[in-house]
């Protein structure tokens, strides 16, 4: 994997952080480091995303994956089928509401 393989965006907007946004990147930054990936893996923490209703919320690119409804269990799969794996989580794919 090339350095910045994958740019992640989550939502630490007001919603998505009382459905828990903090917890969750908790758990993003510890499985990162766990499979190696800190440094290959960027994260910037963005403002509301727009999708509020279904927080918290993540973008991936270079894929422009969105990724809603998160807890702790969906990060930990996110990590490991997508940013591992290289296959993005279809059952957690979310389809942004214009
Ligand atoms: S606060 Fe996260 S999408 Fe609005």
């Amino acid at each position: 994997m090339d350095s910045n393989a994958y740019h992640l965006f989550a939502c630490t907007g007001t919603t998505c952080e009382h459905q828990g946004a903090e917890e969750i990147l908790q758990t993003l930054q510890a499985e990162l480091q766990h499979h190696g990936l800190s440094k290959k893996v960027r994260v910037t923490l963005c403002r509301c995303l727009g999708q509020c209703g279904n927080g918290p919320n993540m973008v991936i690119y270079p894929e422009g994956i969105w990724y809603g409804g998160l807890g702790e269990k969906e990060m930990k799969q996110i990590v490991l089928e997508h940013l591992v794996g290289g296959k993005a989580v279809q059952h957690l794919i979310q389809i942004p509401v214009d």
